[in-house]
């Protein structure tokens, strides 16, 4: 799998965006991710989807990892400081749940019912990596930190 990151862009509204994109070794697009810069709320607000026949192999996973890094380690966006990211995802939409969990989101008190929103902060981005390598050193399973 090869994974793409593209941008930063102007939206058509004038936000900066960028996009991460999941590629098969026939560079058929299996996933993406949107990302936009949200002013108001100060956070970059992101989206995803994995094409149905790809589902259930990690890629989702993968491709919040890749994105978490190119944002906070690379600095891709260019910005001075920086922005949580931040999810909203359905309340009943458990997998998509489930993977912003095991790549280290966490849940915020979100004024609807119907949707839940995740977010990750510069610190808590720190904190996963230093737990994911301690695992590593210790050879304990990534998942589950
Ligand atoms: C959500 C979505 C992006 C996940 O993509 P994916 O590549 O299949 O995700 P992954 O393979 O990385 O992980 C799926 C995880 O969800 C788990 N899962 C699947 N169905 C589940 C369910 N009903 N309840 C809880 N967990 C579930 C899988 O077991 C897996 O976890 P694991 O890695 O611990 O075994 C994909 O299902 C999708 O595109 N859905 C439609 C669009 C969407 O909902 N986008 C999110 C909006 S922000």
């Amino acid at each position: 799998m090869r994974l793409k990151f593209l941008g930063p862009m102007k939206s058509q509204d004038g936000r900066i965006s960028f996009m991460i994109e999941s590629q098969n070794s026939k560079n058929v697009r299996m996933g993406y991710i949107n990302g936009r810069i949200n002013g108001l709320k100060n956070c970059i607000e992101c989206d995803y989807a994995v094409a149905t026949e790809y589902r259930g192999r990690g890629i989702a996973g993968k491709m919040l990892e890749f994105m978490l890094d190119k944002v906070f380690k690379d600095n891709a966006l260019s910005i001075k400081h920086p922005l949580r990211v931040v999810l909203n995802i359905d309340a009943e939409n458990q997998p998509s749940r489930h993977v912003a969990e095991k790549a280290g989101f966490e849940k915020i008190d979100s004024e609807s019912r119907d949707s839940v929103e995740y977010e990750m902060t510069p610190k808590q981005y720190e904190l996963n990596i230093r737990k994911r390598t301690q695992a590593i050193q210790q050879n304990l399973p990534a998942r589950n930190i």
